[in-house]
């Protein structure tokens, strides 16, 4: 019995999250915290609008697909006044897609994206944010979206 429980955590763990509704099977998502005594942190929209840069003292977050890295090393893109700011603070998935910067694609509804979009925010989660940055939480709208599939333990209720 102990054994099976245990079983069970480790499983509970890992959440996979992917978006198959086109042909193109998004990247998976897992979702985990620092390690296995801590929960994933989960941040608000206005939490993660904290670190959009505003504030030197304060590190630059953002998010894409709902994973929010820390992006402080990429100061000279995210940072006040730099050309990326305004994807700063947020999920602007929907920006990051269609190669947009206008106010009203910075948001993180990707239901319209084509294919050929899905991949390409895609490759930059991998190849940029994945690749370089650290992963510092998830936003909650990623964990209300996929409640049936994460447990208790990854939002901290335990
Ligand atoms: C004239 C248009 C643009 C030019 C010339 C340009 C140029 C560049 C250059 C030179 C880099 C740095 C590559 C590197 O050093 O690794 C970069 C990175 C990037 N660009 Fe652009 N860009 C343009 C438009 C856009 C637009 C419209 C977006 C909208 C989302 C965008 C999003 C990004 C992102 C997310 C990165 C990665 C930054 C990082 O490594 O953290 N770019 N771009």
């Amino acid at each position: 019995m102990a054994a099976t429980s245990r079983i069970l955590t480790a499983v509970l763990f890992l959440v996979i999250f992917s978006n198959s509704k086109g042909k193109y099977q998004q990247v998976v998502i897992e979702i985990a915290g620092k390690n296995e005594n801590e929960p994933a942190k989960i941040f608000s929209e206005s939490e993660l609008r904290q670190f959009d840069g505003s504030d030197s003292d304060k590190p630059v977050y953002l998010a894409v697909r709902g994973v929010v890295f820390d992006v402080t090393e990429g100061k000279d893109f995210y940072g006040k006044g730099a050309a990326y700011n305004q994807l700063a603070g947020k999920d602007a998935s929907y920006a990051i897609a269609t190669w947009s910067l206008e106010d009203k694609d910075m948001h993180h509804d990707i239901s319209s994206l084509s294919d050929n979009e899905l991949k390409g925010l895609d490759d930059v989660f991998i190849g940029t944010y994945k690749k370089k940055y650290p992963i510092v939480g998830y936003l909650q709208y990623l964990i209300d979206k996929h409640a049936d599939k994460v447990s208790e333990r990854l939002r901290g209720e335990l």
